[in-house]
């Protein structure tokens, strides 16, 4: 089966592995990246175990203390590679316009000659893995395959947790059947007996995060680091599967998906979009609170992405393509998150964070359960860390975008119907936002293409998901900005499209709902608690959708009224009511003026029906 460009290096493979496509394009590709050696993962536990040996052999693991955090280990990345490169990320799509104004574009003959010679001898001394994944339940109709090839170990063990990952993959793929190549390198061959310098491989100098729409490709290089190089995730199931989902009549979307049963054992499904790193992973995980909320419950299906699919009844049936978390660390603990701080128990990768004394982990944030601050860590970039260095320095002994890998099956709140290949009926979609002015705790829309105007000029401070200046309002239109793979007023007509479809076929629509939990008082102090109390905006809905509650027509859309929402177990008195959820004129025509700048932009293929929604709302505003 060896491709005539392959150069001595036998390919070996499994016998299971049938996929003549398959085959073809790994020896193609061992032929250009040179490898010394190649590894089918098979995805068995003791692959994992082994590859986890041979990362702390290297150094680039330490296990943790097994009494303290069984099987679980710590990687700490290069200081230069710590987060997602937005500027460093593309979109090939044959016509420019294709990619739209949001993404980075270069024509792909063009780009295909940068990248060739990056790759080119690229895994020079290295292995390479040989990953094949399931995004999605294995089988399912709404599912899609990929096939990782990477030179880092500290990938494939990754993709193991973050993913249906392994031999059943091929299975399902078959001789015939479709995948997703994704091609991964950290950049940084090694000579003949050279031995890497740092536990991080990676090219600090060059990196291309590099999608080909048309053809169905990614290409990442120089970055070992999370969604730069775990490509299923943001490669695949967002930017890839975007463009698939606009050809094929379904959704793609950076969404979070729960369950929430109420004390009848009603259940509803809602998938909510929040930016990076603003709450979904907590909000997905969302223990309600003990007092007046008996019997609620909420159950996670996905923490970061849903595929939706429109069924002809009428639904619109989603899964979570992935198996695990990749969540950001500081911040979670048993107050923000306690389900999330239960599935970190055990089998873990910690990334960036920081090392107790006595092998543990630790990040910011972890003090609020435990009441102390360490009087001494390593902290990522392996220095000593005291408090009294982080006063004197502000060094943070986690980095901001730290992250635990973990696989769903940890979480104890897991849905039943997580793995469902049918997926689950979605009833409402939140959008939310990180503004600490103007935009209100929760409003729901008049109708759909009002709720596709609200996701689509929504606008959030920035974080440290992406590198880049933080706490800066930009425009994240469906928290999308980063991840969608095609011209972004042709995703607002897609969405468009897709409700009008639906509504056509006689289908009860999704409500479409806009919160903020952000909101900041004249002392610049959160006035939401946010967290287990957001179920008390999350049972509103219900209500609504119920048709328990009325709620109060705004120039925005629908609101609650203060005795419209369950305060029991809180005190939350009307006044901070009103700064949460009131409407500033003033600063909703500043912010119009900011939708228009957005729109402008976004100008190319703009559905008329978002700028006479837009005139309307300025109407009412108006008064
Ligand atoms: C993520 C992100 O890692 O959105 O999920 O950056
Ligand atoms: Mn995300």
């Amino acid at each position: 089966m060896n491709s005539p460009h392959m150069q001595g290096l036998s390919l070996n493979a499994p016998a299971y592995v049938k996929n003549a496509r398959l085959l073809a394009w790994v020896a193609d590709m061992v032929a250009l990246c040179k490898p010394a050696n190649i590894h089918w993962c098979d995805g068995s536990k003791e692959e994992y175990d082994l590859l986890c040996q041979q990362l702390v052999d290297s150094g680039t693991f330490k296990k943790l203390n097994p009494a303290k955090r069984p099987n679980s280990f710590l990687a700490c990345s290069d200081p230069s590679d710590v987060a997602r490169v937005e500027d460093r990320t593309y979109i090939c799509s044959a016509q420019k316009e294709d990619a739209g104004p949001t993404n980075n574009w270069m024509a792909p003959a063009e780009m295909r000659t940068t990248l060739q010679p990056l790759f080119d001898g690229c895994m020079q001394g290295r292995t390479m893995y040989i990953v094949p994944f399931s995004m999605g339940p294995l089988g399912s109709h709404i599912a899609h395959i990929g096939v990782e090839l990477t030179d880092s170990a500290y990938v494939a063990v990754n993709q193991k947790l973050m993913t249906r990952m392994g031999k059943a993959v091929y299975d399902v793929l078959g001789v015939e059947g479709e995948f997703v190549p994704c091609m991964h390198t950290v950049g940084a061959p090694l000579a003949a007996g050279e031995k890497d310098a740092t536990s991080w491989p990676c090219n600090p100098d060059t990196k291309y995060i590099v999608h080909f729409p048309e053809t169905r490709e990614i290409w990442s290089y120089g970055s070992g680091y999370g969604g730069n190089a775990l490509l299923g995730k943001k490669c695949l199931a967002l930017r890839i599967a975007s463009t698939m989902g606009r050809k094929e009549g379904w959704l793609a979307e950076h969404m979070l998906i729960l369950g929430v049963t109420n004390p009848a054992g009603k259940k509803y499904h809602v998938a909510a979009a929040f930016p990076s790193a603003c709450g979904k992973t907590n909000f997905s995980m969302l223990v309600p609170p003990e007092a007046g909320f008996a019997g609620w419950k909420v159950t996670t299906i996905g923490d970061d992405i849903a595929w939706i699919k429109p069924q002809a009844d009428g639904k619109m049936m989603a899964i979570n393509p992935e198996a695990g978390y990749f969540g950001v660390a500081p911040g979670t603990n048993m107050h923000t998150n306690p389900n999330c701080m239960l599935s970190l128990n055990q089998d873990v990768i910690f990334t960036n964070v920081a090392l107790t004394d006595d092998g543990d982990v630790w990040w910011e944030g972890m003090e609020q359960d435990t009441g102390v601050i360490p009087d001494h860590l390593i902290d990522w970039q392996g220095r000593d860390w005291t408090p009294q260095i982080a006063k004197e320095t502000g060094a943070k002994a986690a980095h901001p975008n730290s992250r635990f890998t973990v696989a769903a099956t940890n979480n104890p709140a897991i849905d039943p119907a997580w793995d469902d290949p049918a997926g689950v009926a979605i009833d409402a979609f939140m959008f939310g936002g990180r503004r600490s002015t103007t935009v209100p705790l929760v409003t729901e829309a008049r109708n759909w293409t009002e709720g596709v105007y609200m996701a689509a000029t929504m606008g959030s401070e920035t974080t440290a998901a992406a590198f880049g200046q933080q706490g800066v309002v930009r425009r994240d239109p469906f928290a999308m900005l980063p991840f969608c793979g095609y011209n972004m007023s042709d995703y607002f007509q897609h969405w468009l499209d897709t409700g009008a479809k639906l509504a056509a076929a006689g289908a009860t629509l999704p409500r479409i709902y806009t919160t903020n939990w952000f909101r900041k008082n004249a002392a610049g102090k959160f006035v939401w608690p946010g967290y287990g109390d957001n179920m008390r905006v999350l049972k509103w809905m219900i209500d609504r959708i119920e048709g328990q509650v009325h709620g109060e027509e705004t120039a925005l859309g629908v609101a609650p009224k203060y005795e419209e929402i369950n305060w029991t177990g809180l005190e939350f008195s009307p006044e901070q009511f009103q700064i949460v959820t009131s409407i500033d004129v003033p600063a909703w025509q500043e912010e119009l003026k900011l939708h228009d700048a957005h729109f402008e932009k976004l100008a190319y293929h703009m559905p008329q029906a978002l700028l006479d929604t837009k005139a309307a709302l300025a109407k009412r505003l108006a008064g």
